[in-house]
């Protein structure tokens, strides 16, 4: 059985029936927007500033997540470039069904972001 890793998630949220989709799962964009926040987190954090998400290298749904699911996000870098920082995501489910504790990983991510300065121009991270 899948174990929520040892770190602490940078976000823990409940899924929502405000969230789903026309099939009465959760819709993929509402998951991608929560990994994107998890994902500026740690990213603004490791550029001392503000960023801005330049891009989403890969974003794959491993399994559905449900209504009522608590959804846990790690999130950490992979990669620190001049001006930019990737972002490594891994998203888990914990779901309570027939009374059973189920933990299952339901995404992986890469996202990049870029450290801008006032005039939302790109600045080196090591300036900051
Ligand atoms: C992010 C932004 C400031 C970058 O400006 P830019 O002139 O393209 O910057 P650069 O070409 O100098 O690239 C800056 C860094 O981003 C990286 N980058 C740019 N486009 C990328 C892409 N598609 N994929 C991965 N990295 C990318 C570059 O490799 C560079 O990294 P490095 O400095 O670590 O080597 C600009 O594209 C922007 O404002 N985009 C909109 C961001 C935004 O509003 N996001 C929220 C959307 S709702």
């Amino acid at each position: 059985m899948e174990t929520l890793p040892e770190e602490h998630a940078i976000l823990r949220i409940m899924a929502r029936p405000n969230d789903v989709n026309v099939a009465g799962d959760i819709f993929g964009g509402w998951l991608m927007s929560q990994c994107d926040i998890a994902g500026g987190i740690i990213a603004s954090r490791k550029a001392g500033g503000r960023v801005v998400t330049v891009a989403v290298k890969d974003f794959q749904f491993l399994a559905p997540v449900l209504v009522s699911d608590i959804v846990s996000i790690y999130a950490h870098d992979v990669q620190i470039g001049t001006t930019s920082v990737t972002i490594g995501i891994e998203v888990f489910s914990e779901r309570r069904q027939a009374g059973q504790e189920q933990i299952i990983k339901v995404a992986t991510a890469l996202i990049v972001y870029v450290h801008i300065d006032d005039h939302r121009q790109p600045t080196p991270i090591s300036a900051s």
